[in-house]
């Protein structure tokens, strides 16, 4: 027997100011499944992780909901938290970068750098929100392209014509959290420098770290130069203030992968036999993978081994990259019910046969994986239903009814086990290789081959034959061994079958060397279905559902109204008001009694509503969805009456309407019933 590895493996961060959704749960499943087989082999392997806690989004998000960061990110790590347990996903930590462990870390690691010449000061001039008093990051400038002339676009891209440019380049540029003119200001930056690692990245991503295509990526970059990396940001921001540069905070991509190294620490503070030198220290000999989506690696392959180099402590073994998620063959869509959270999926569907899944479609390449939910349905029913559970649930009543549950002690096909031994080995690389697809499928290889065999064997016809019945029990036997020479290899995918055929079987956690063994003699308890066949009425409901988490986020975050003024949308995470708030609100029915086009605006029509007493002027971005605005006059409509007035490029708007829907030609006004009189009040 070779001495256990010591293996110390990450998934991505999650940042702390949003739902957890498929896309995420495609990098924490497949993490989760190598961790358990790792575990199931005899490893010590331990799985950190942590909340992404850090950045002007949290604390923008927190000021936007009325509570303090601190109060966000707790909510959202418990939310987080719940949903990899359901999911099944077996942290041994999960953390958050806003703890005091990476305090100590970053400024420790960020004082070796600095110590070490690798740190580098100079100004740089950006845009500022005098409003706000606050530098803005390009996604938080809007304006005009420069180059088509496109309304309402971010600071570094147009969306209409692909342009990219400078925040300075924009025309009319305006801050998106205030709405302010922003000004050029300077400021002094602080800058890790990635050129001294060059030489060191250069021998590194080609050492086998790295899958050949991120590899050849990295080339790309390594030949054109490397530049200097901005590391801090100024006050206001949410984060770790540099030590003993007062105003100045990391960048939450410099402690958010120190934040692994701080997950660590934490559990190794309340886990005595733990020694944090031995997983991070510079001669350390454990194993440590970091697994990640592809739009982070250069944070992950050059930044990230470059800080450890410079600051002392050992690199990653290496770093495993996966694709994105796509539904039914497109990007996850919130108006198609497709952008699905991790807790709608929970609340129609078991975790396992998305693990399963997933499992049977992931390579190990940096491809996109399709879950397309015809087949899923369609194979997840085929295979663990229709082949691994089947073998059980054929076998296990003729041992219940004719020898009282017993398992005899006679192989009915030693080739057949054999050859379940014999492929082990090749479904244990598999594993190894994150080739979890070819795992699967030479499982699934072998549980046709016990179901063809028992077919061939028919014992429901035996069972009905005089003097058949010691072949029935052996038969039988020999099937429910195979059915747990299965369960052992599909272990790490589905840890709750596992369990529930543990139960079954009367035997103590499986391991993956008990694969070799044989049940005999054995006493089994009473069978009862292991697994259900997924109802497709229950896939529609959770994309219906979907549907439906979309409206109330709409309504919840004003997102629906999207009246052009600059708010971004982001993630739901509501947080309840009291029925004061509610009642404060003059919401009222109103007549569109004209809807106009507004010179030069790409989104906006001019509503001039009639509230009973008086006339209102609303700038309402739902212009794509009403092209021809003419069709909207004389219709009713809900809008907030009591709303501040906003002033505008095009004059001062004066309420909101109501609407629900994605965007784009997905708008949908709200409408009172026939009856409802202009001027009257939500009661
Ligand atoms: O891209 C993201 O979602 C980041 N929150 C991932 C951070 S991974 C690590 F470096 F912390
Ligand atoms: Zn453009």
């Amino acid at each position: 027997m070779s001495e256990p590895r010591k293996i110390l493996v990450t998934s991505a961060l999650p940042y702390a100011n949003g739902s957890i959704h498929l896309g995420h749960m495609l990098e924490y499943i497949q993490t989760d499944m190598w961790v358990r087989f790792q575990k199931h082999r005899g490893n010590q392997c331990i799985y950190v992780c942590a909340d992404d806690a850090h950045g002007s989004a949290i604390m923008l998000r927190a000021e936007k909901e009325g509570i303090t960061p601190e109060q966000l990110i707790a909510n959202v790590q418990a939310e987080h938290s719940a949903d990899f347990a359901d999911f099944l996903v077996d942290f041994d930590n999960f953390h958050s970068t806003h703890a005091e462990e990476n305090r100590e870390l970053s400024s420790q690691i960020y004082l070796k750098l600095r110590d070490a010449g690798h740190i580098a000061t100079r100004s740089i001039t950006q845009y500022f929100d005098p409003e706000k008093k606050m530098f803005l990051a390009d996604r938080f400038i809007k304006g005009t392209c420069p180059k088509c002339g496109t309304e309402d676009q971010y600071g570094d891209n147009c969306e209409k014509c692909g342009a990219t440019y400078a925040p300075t380049d924009l025309k009319d540029p305006k801050s998106a959290i205030s709405g302010a003119t922003p000004v050029l200001k300077d400021s002094q930056h602080f800058f890790f420098k990635l050129p001294d690692f060059q030489e060191m990245l250069q021998t590194w991503t080609r050492s086998g770290t790295l899958q050949d295509a991120v590899a050849n990526k990295i080339a790309e970059w390594l030949d054109a130069g490397l530049q200097q990396w901005d590391i801090s940001r100024d006050a206001p921001y949410f984060g770790f203030e540099i030590p003993g540069e007062p105003g100045k905070y990391f960048y939450v991509w410099l402690d958010a992968p120190i934040g692994y190294m701080a997950s660590f620490k934490n559990l190794c503070n309340r886990t005595p036999e733990l020694d944090f030198d031995a997983f991070w220290g510079k001669d350390s000999t454990a194993e440590l993978y970091h697994f990640i989506g592809k739009d982070i690696v250069n944070f992950h392959a050059l930044f990230w081994p470059a800080m450890l180099e410079g600051a002392g402590y050992r690199k990653p073994t290496g770093i495993n990259v996966h694709g994105y998620l796509t539904v039914n063959g497109q990007k996850m869509s919130k108006s198609r019910g497709t952008f699905i959270k991790a807790r709608t999926y929970l609340d129609h569907l078991s975790p396992e046969y998305l693990r399963y899944y997933y499992a049977a479609k992931l390579g190990r390449g940096v491809d996109d994986l399709d879950l397309n939910l015809e087949d899923f349905v369609q194979k997840v029913n085929s295979d663990l239903v229709g082949k691994v559970v089947n073998i059980a649930s054929r076998c296990a009543g003729f041992i219940n009814k004719g020898n009282a549950g017993v398992m005899v002690d006679t192989n009915a096909a030693p080739e057949l086990t054999e050859a379940f031994l014999a492929a082990a080995p090749s479904i244990a690389d598999a594993y190894e290789a994150r080739d979890f697809a070819r795992a699967m499928r030479e499982i699934m290889g072998l549980a046709d081959r016990a179901n063809a065999w028992i077919a061939d064997k028919a014992p429901w016809s035996l069972n009905k034959q005089e003097g058949k019945q010691d072949e029935v029990q052996a038969i039988c036997a020999t099937g429910i061994n195979l059915f747990r020479q299965l369960v052992i290899f599909l272990k790490p995918v589905l840890p709750l079958l596992a369990a529930d055929a543990e139960a079954f079987l009367n035997v103590a956690p499986l391991t993956w060397n008990d694969h070799a063994t044989l049940l005999a003699n054995h006493q089994l308890n009473e069978f009862k279905p292991l697994m259900t066949r997924i109802d497709p009425v229950k896939v529609q409901a959770m994309t219906d559902a979907s549907k439906e988490d979309l409206t109330a986020s709409q309504t919840d975050t004003g997102a629906a109204a999207p009246a052009g003024n600059g708010e971004l949308a982001k993630d739901p995470l509501s947080p309840e008001i009291d029925f004061d708030t509610f009642a404060a609100v003059d919401l009222r029915v109103a007549l569109i009694v004209k809807a106009e086009h507004v010179e030069g605006a790409d989104k906006l029509l001019r509503l001039t509503l009639d509230i009973g007493d008086e006339q209102r002027n609303v700038f309402s971005g739902i212009k794509s969805a009403y092209p021809d605005p003419s069709r909207l006059d004389g219709r009713l409509t809900m809008m907030i009456a009591n709303l501040k007035p906003r002033k505008m490029k095009f004059g001062i708007s004066e309420g909101m309407v109501m609407a629900a829907g994605p965007g784009g030609e997905e708008i949908y006004l709200l409408s009172p019933d026939s009856g409802a009189k202009p001027g009257q009040r939500i009661k």
